[in-house]
């Protein structure tokens, strides 16, 4: 057993004519009932195929959005189903979990109807392994389980991170909301060497050192705390020193709407909308990154999705995929930025989890593993 201690593929007993139920993070993008990325579905593959060469059938089951327990056919795994009928002929594909509020609930009846008919469970679904759902923490309970090898490998690769990263270690943390990432900053702060601040977050920073942010996000109930951290940090906190910013009567996604976009410092004025790192940030995060051995990116550094404000998100891509060191990034929205650059290729690492990565490298433990370890398969009879 690797030394995260959760029963593997191997660990399974022989599954030559067996039933494997196999939970999936299938909650891919979509855009008009079409997938936008359909690397959640290739990455359980090797899973797959894995277990149909011992002769065992395989039906899937994912969760698809958040249709918050009624069935919706919005959130129909349909496109889903023909895509794994692409790609792993002859596996079934079980209706969206959340169709039944029994699953976020972890309700023992449901999970006992999923498994009814199963002679084992393996669990895939790295991205929904921090979720205590019914089809995560439920199956082990009563059939033989293991992780599928995606599961293994991100658990390998951040918790290898986590516990012996090589040093300097460098975490780039983005996004919009700092209540989000506190937990895993806080973590972040015990281990990496240089904390990398972009994306909405930011601003809750910059205010917390008595910059004004003018209209820029702020979770002003969050400054105190995010002052707090700053002298934690002794300066291992980097924030930008340029910001890229949008006007008054300016607006997202539409360049027409009027609103000028300009360079300026961290003190934004009012009615003035920082949505993007400046170009010298940029360059500063770029040269820390060179210098990494160990790099962890979640989150991007501006809202890239709109052309006039990539360059921030671009120019840390580009810096990450150039690192010589070990480079991992978190999945969502900074594995579609590093995709969208042409870039995921040149990354040693692209996690299937967002909030999974995150929960993962803040506790070192995640509920879907957990449940996995207290299944006790894979453990010698007398083993404690
Ligand atoms: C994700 O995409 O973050 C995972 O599939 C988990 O989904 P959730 O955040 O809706 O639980
Ligand atoms: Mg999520």
């Amino acid at each position: 057993m690797p030394a995260f201690g959760v029963p593997t593929l191997e660990d399974l007993p022989p599954l030559d004519g067996k039933r494997v139920l196999l939970r999936a993070d299938f909650n891919v993008p979509m855009k008009d009932g079409r997938i936008t990325d359909d690397l959640r579905i290739r990455a359980a593959v090797p899973t797959i195929e894995w277990l149909l060469g011992q002769g065992a059938s395989v039906t899937a089951c994912t969760h698809l959005g958040r249709p918050k327990g009624t069935v919706n056919p919005e959130y129909s795994v349909e496109p889903v189903r023909a895509r794994l009928a692409e790609l792993a002929p002859g596996v079934e594909l079980l209706d969206n979990l959340r169709f039944d509020p029994g699953e976020e609930a972890d309700d023992p009846a449901f999970a006992a109807r999923l498994v009814e008919g199963f002679d084992v469970y393996v669990n895939d679904a790295f991205g929904a392994s921090h979720r205590a759902h019914a089809s995560i923490v439920g199956p082990p309970r009563t059939l033989p389980s293991a992780a599928g090898r995606l599961l293994q490998r991100e658990v390998e690769v951040l918790l290898g991170v986590r516990e012996r990263p090589l040093r300097p270690f460098v975490a780039i943390l983005g996004g919009s909301k700092v209540s989000d990432k506190l937990g895993v900053i806080d973590a972040l702060l015990g281990i990496a060497d240089h904390l990398l601040v972009g994306g909405g977050m930011c601003f809750t920073f910059l205010a917390a050192r008595g910059a004004s942010v003018g209209s820029s996000l702020l979770e002003a109930d969050q400054v105190d705390t995010c002052r707090g951290l700053l002298e934690q940090a002794e300066g291992r906190i980097h924030l930008p020193s340029d910001i890229t910013a949008l006007g008054p009567g300016g607006k997202l996604f539409e360049p027409g709407a009027g609103g000028d976009v300009r360079q300026m410092g961290t003190s934004i004025p009012d009615g003035w909308m920082g949505v993007d790192i400046g170009p010298g940030t940029a360059a500063e995060f770029g040269d820390v990154i060179a210098e990494a051995r160990t790099v962890v990116w979640n989150g991007p550094m501006g809202v890239f999705e709109d052309p006039r404000f990539e360059a921030g998100t671009r120019t840390v891509a580009q810096a990450v995929a150039d690192c010589g060191g070990f480079t991992v990034v978190g999945g969502g929205d900074s594995a579609a930025a590093a995709a969208q650059f042409g870039l995921a290729a040149d990354i040693d690492h692209v996690s299937t989890g967002g909030g999974a990565s995150l929960e993962l490298l803040e506790q070192g433990d995640l509920p879907g593993l957990e449940a996995l370890r207290r299944s006790g398969t894979g453990k010698a009879p007398n083993a404690e």
